[in-house]
């Protein structure tokens, strides 16, 4: 039997991307996200490529519906061998409405939902002595962008989160990969207006997500373009990050 490679927000984008990605490399899959339909039509695409698929529909922001859904998956398809918490929204409030409504919502599905993969999946895991958990986070969270506070602190908390996950997992047999993608074309980009530079397809990104996850890599940062932006724009010091942004408003 194949290994089992469980995926959150696989029902578009990326985690969709990811999930025949990973079909095509020999996982079966196990799929989790809100919308149904749509988690069926990314089974039959995995199940085109030869490989085992089962879906879930659960809001990972509802601890225990994503635990009866990570219970389901692993009935069907076996223990999991890699989890990667990839469910995200966008959409911060802005400064003259800061609703904390939605900076809590973003929190709750960005972090909280990445950490309750962990949560999940890392029993097991540790009892097998092996597999490899993953998180989409992204640059992001490298610097407090302009209009994207909620999404920049939520990807800042994940990326850091499973950081320490991963010292934490020295020598358990577990590996832990910090992924933080650069802008890449998916629902969530299509509804941004302004530029987006070095705009990646989402099979590309998956492809270097399956890569860097399955070879146990600590970080993967993608497109190597922005990657190099965003490790110049952190070291900034804060006046200078300042006048950068004012005269470039537009990115995420
Ligand atoms: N696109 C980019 O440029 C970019 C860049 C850096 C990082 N990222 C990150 O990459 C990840 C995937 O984003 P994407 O670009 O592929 O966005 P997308 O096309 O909007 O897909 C988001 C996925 O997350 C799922 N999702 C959202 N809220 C959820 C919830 N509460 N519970 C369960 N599933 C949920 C959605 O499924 P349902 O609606 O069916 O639940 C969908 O499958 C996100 O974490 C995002 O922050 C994206």
């Amino acid at each position: 039997m194949a290994e089992h490679v469980l995926i959150t927000g696989a029902s578009a984008g990326i985690g969709a991307a990811l999930a025949v990605e990973m079909a095509g490399r020999g996982f079966d899959v196990g799929l989790i996200a809100r919308r149904e339909e749509l988690l069926r039509e990314v089974a039959e695409r995995v199940r085109a490529r030869g490989q085992r698929a089962a879906f879930a529909a659960a809001d990972v922001a509802d601890q225990a519906a994503l635990a009866r859904a990570f219970a389901s998956l692993e009935a069907d398809l076996g223990p999991i061998e890699v989890a990667v918490a990839n469910a995200g929204v966008a959409g911060s409030p802005d400064v003259q409405n800061l609703d904390l409504e939605a900076v809590r919502r973003l929190h709750e599905v960005n972090f909280l939902g990445a950490a309750a993969v962990a949560a999940l999946a890392l029993p097991g895991m540790l009892a097998r002595r092996r597999g490899r958990l993953a998180v989409i986070s992204s640059v992001a969270g490298y610097r407090g962008l302009p209009r994207s506070g909620a999404y920049c602190a939520a990807k800042a908390a994940a990326s850091v989160f499973f950081e320490s996950l991963r010292v934490d997992l020295r020598g358990s047999g577990v590996t832990c990969t910090v992924v933080e993608p650069g802008f890449v074309a998916t629902a969530m980009t299509a509804e941004r207006k302004g530029r987006l530079p070095f705009l990646m397809e989402a099979d590309e990104a998956a492809r270097r997500i399956a890569r860097g996850v399955l070879a146990g890599r600590r970080r993967v940062v993608f497109p190597r373009r922005m990657a190099l932006i965003m490790r110049v724009v952190r070291a900034l010091p804060d006046w200078a990050y300042d006048r950068l942004v004012a005269r470039r408003p537009d990115h995420k």
